[in-house]
């Protein structure tokens, strides 16, 4: 539909420019902790000392930011994108796993954040399908921490393209660098037809369209020709021997291939998958499609969680 159209254009004009991530918080009327992610957080006046956040109408919490008279934003580091996520995903309690603490309003702050604003509500205005809630800042801190960058639906991890260029120049570990390519919500498996396995399109490098051997070249030769591919997880297999590398890439047309076809994401045989660091990066990949923000996996093939890139958990 036309109108369905313009707002993706909208949103996609909007996502080109780099925000970082906060997480706004306040507590209920039982004094329960509550928040939301909101990358809508602008600074306003130096003095007085006023920001604000932008918090939809729909917000299931709405009640509880236009009554209260107070509440925080804190500003994500780089390592807490899934934090992010929680508070961007109907959860029952976000705070479950979250290490928190009160400053002056009450409003959790919350550890390991690049910077933290307590504040008393100074405005509260209409803004079409938002409100628009400004805040008195009452007591703050900031660190030296990398804040989380958030841009066209990305989560951007400044330094990790500089540090897989290192990894692949590392002679001693082999590179794998495979992709996920989904069509309208459905994604690209190649078959293996002896053993009925599935895998993600790979090669040992990226390379060029131009280069046969290479991933792009692979995905060439089966007309996926993705215009523009994100970072998506950078892992090590179990036995440390294997960086494994993932991009992901969207097209518009659905292709047809001996090698492989799309599988609907309600309709994927997880099973058939070649082994469990695929099914668990899968099924992160659709849970973020869905929320249209895409988070970098760094780790060990088999734990499956988010952690800060280092040089000896990754070989970087
Ligand atoms: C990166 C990112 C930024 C977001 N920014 C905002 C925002 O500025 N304002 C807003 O109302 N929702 C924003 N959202 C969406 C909310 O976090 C999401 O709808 C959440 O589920 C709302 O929770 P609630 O309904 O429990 O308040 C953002 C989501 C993401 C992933």
């Amino acid at each position: 539909m036309a109108n369905n159209d313009f707002m993706q254009d909208f949103r996609n004009a909007l996502g080109t420019f780099p925000t970082g991530v906060t997480i706004v918080t306040t507590l209920d009327k039982d004094n329960k902790p509550i928040g939301f992610t909101a990358n809508s957080f602008t600074s306003v006046s130096l003095k007085p000392q006023l920001i604000l956040i932008c918090i939809d109408k729909a917000s299931f919490n709405l009640g509880s930011f236009s009554k209260g008279e107070s509440f925080a934003v804190n500003v994500l580091s780089e390592s807490q994108d899934q934090i992010s996520t929680t508070f961007a995903r109907p959860v029952s309690d976000r705070f479950e796993l979250i290490d928190w603490e009160s400053r002056v309003t009450g409003s959790p702050i919350i550890k390991g954040s690049a910077a933290w604003f307590d504040c008393s509500k100074d405005n509260f205005i209409d803004g079409g399908d938002h409100f628009i809630l400004v805040g008195r800042v009452l007591a703050f801190d900031s660190t030296t921490k990398t804040p989380l960058v958030y841009l066209r639906g990305n989560y951007v991890n400044l330094n990790l393209e500089q540090k897989m260029l290192l990894a692949m120049e590392d002679e001693t570990t082999k590179v794998v660098v495979g992709a996920l390519i989904e069509c309208r919500k459905k994604i690209f498996l190649i078959e293996d037809g002896s053993t009925d396995v599935l895998h993600f399109p790979a090669a040992s490098r990226l390379g060029t369209f131009d280069d046969e051997m290479s991933l792009l070249g692979r995905l060439k030769k089966m007309n996926i020709l993705a215009a523009e591919h994100y970072l998506f997880s950078v892992f090590e297999s179990s036995d440390n021997k294997t960086s494994l590398i993932y991009y992901r890439a969207q097209i518009d047309e659905e292709i047809l291939s001996d090698k492989g076809q799309f599988y609907d994401f309600n309709k994927i045989p997880f099973e058939r998958l070649e082994d469990e660091a695929s099914r668990i990066m899968l099924r992160r990949y659709i849970e973020e499609r869905e929320l249209n923000a895409f988070g970098i996996f760094v780790g060990k093939e088999v734990d499956g969680k988010v952690e800060a890139i280092t040089k000896t958990n990754a070989k970087l």
